[in-house]
């Protein structure tokens, strides 16, 4: 019986601007993943119509989110870049799952919640689901690891709850057809097909917030666009969000234990942090005392200086969409091969020929 071998899997939604809280929060953590592990990193289309159902750039979206996987520095040789619709196992594993799971979960979840809104009865059916194929994205690699932000934990719990109960469910017939892998949980050895998967969410920024409103996250679907900085905006419109970014009267402090209760501060002194891969610690080693009015241009120049080469990269590669749409169509051959490979085995495990 062999043991899982680390894979790292995860996926971002091709809906709205690309934002520093995506950056900072998921796709850096993505492009630090390579050197240690194998990766699959996926532009998950089948979700963006979730929410809503017809988007008349859906094309030029789903490129420009692998247009800023590359430009970040995902290597697409060494590892996987594909959209999610490419590779139909997805969809179909995911309709397994559905089958797992109790709608009870899905109505727990938060972003659920939220999303549907007060009229819940009128949500799509696939927006109550979307929790049962972001389990399927990550469990037809079998993968190990997920690196996302903090939004993203309750999410990743429900795709351990459902690895564990399809495990348990088809216990005796993954013994039977020989697909059983031994994992340690905790202290225990257990036996299943699907590993029970690692959320990675710690790193300098699991939980951006937006520049007008330091207690709500950083999110594509804020209607004020001054709330967030987008990948691809240019250098004078950065610069006039941070100076224009919410702020409190006082002083930076000189300890981070002053930035308790003055969330729009802790998320500025966050963000630099996370842009210099320093410590706020760091940070207000340097800026404790001053004001914004000097904060806040320095603030600017570095998110101009990591951001710049990454949007100039973006834009070259999505003036000729041919080596982008190659590199997706390569990325979705191989992964389907991956995912084949796993159906083969839960049609096997549940009996269908
Ligand atoms: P999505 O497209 O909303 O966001 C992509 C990634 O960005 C992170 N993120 C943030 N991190 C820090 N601060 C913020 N303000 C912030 N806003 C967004 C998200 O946590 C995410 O990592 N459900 C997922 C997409 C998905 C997926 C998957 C992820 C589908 N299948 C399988 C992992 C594995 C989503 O909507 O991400």
């Amino acid at each position: 019986m062999g043991s899982f071998k680390p894979l790292v899997f995860s996926g971002v939604q091709p809906t709205g601007n690309l934002h520093l809280g995506n950056y900072l929060g998921a796709i850096r953590k993505f492009v630090a993943l390579q050197e240690s592990h194998d990766c699959i990193y996926c532009v998950v289309d089948l979700h963006a119509i979730t929410a809503q159902l017809v988007h008349d750039d859906m094309a030029t979206q789903i490129r420009s989110i692998a247009a800023a996987f590359i430009a970040s520095g995902i290597d697409p040789q060494k590892h996987i870049v594909f959209n999610q619709s490419a590779v139909p196992q997805h969809a179909e594993l995911a309709w397994i799952f559905n089958c797992v799971a109790r709608i009870g979960w899905m109505n727990r979840m938060t972003q659920f919640k939220d999303k549907a809104g007060k009229d819940r009865e009128n949500a799509s059916l696939g927006l109550l689901a979307y929790p049962s194929l972001m389990a399927a994205d990550i469990l037809v690699y079998r993968a190990t690891h997920v690196p996302v932000g903090e939004d993203q934990k309750q999410h990743l719990e429900l795709t351990r709850d459902i690895a564990q109960k399809f495990n348990i469910d088809f216990q005796r017939r993954i013994e039977m057809t020989g697909h059983a892998v031994e994992m340690v949980v905790g202290e225990e050895h257990i036996n299943g097909y699907f590993p029970l998967t690692e959320p990675l969410i710690e790193g300098p920024a699991p939980r951006v917030m937006s520049l007008r409103d330091g207690t709500r996250k950083m999110s594509k679907s804020d209607p004020s666009d001054l709330s967030r900085i987008n990948l691809m905006d240019d250098i004078d419109t950065i610069a006039k969000k941070i100076r224009k970014a919410k702020t409190d009267p006082d002083a930076l402090p000189s300890e981070v234990e002053g930035l308790a209760d003055r969330p729009e501060a802790d998320n500025l002194v966050g963000i630099y942090a996370a842009l210099l891969e320093k410590s706020k610690a760091d940070v207000l080693a340097e800026f404790g005392g001053r004001q914004f009015s000097e904060f806040k241009p320095a603030l600017a120049e570095l998110a101009v200086s990591v951001l710049a080469p990454v949007n100039a990269e973006m834009r070259r590669l999505m003036s000729d969409t041919s080596q982008i749409d190659a590199i997706l169509h390569d990325g979705a051959d191989r992964a389907r091969v991956l995912a084949e490979k796993t159906m083969a085995d839960v049609r096997e495990i549940i009996g269908f020929i």
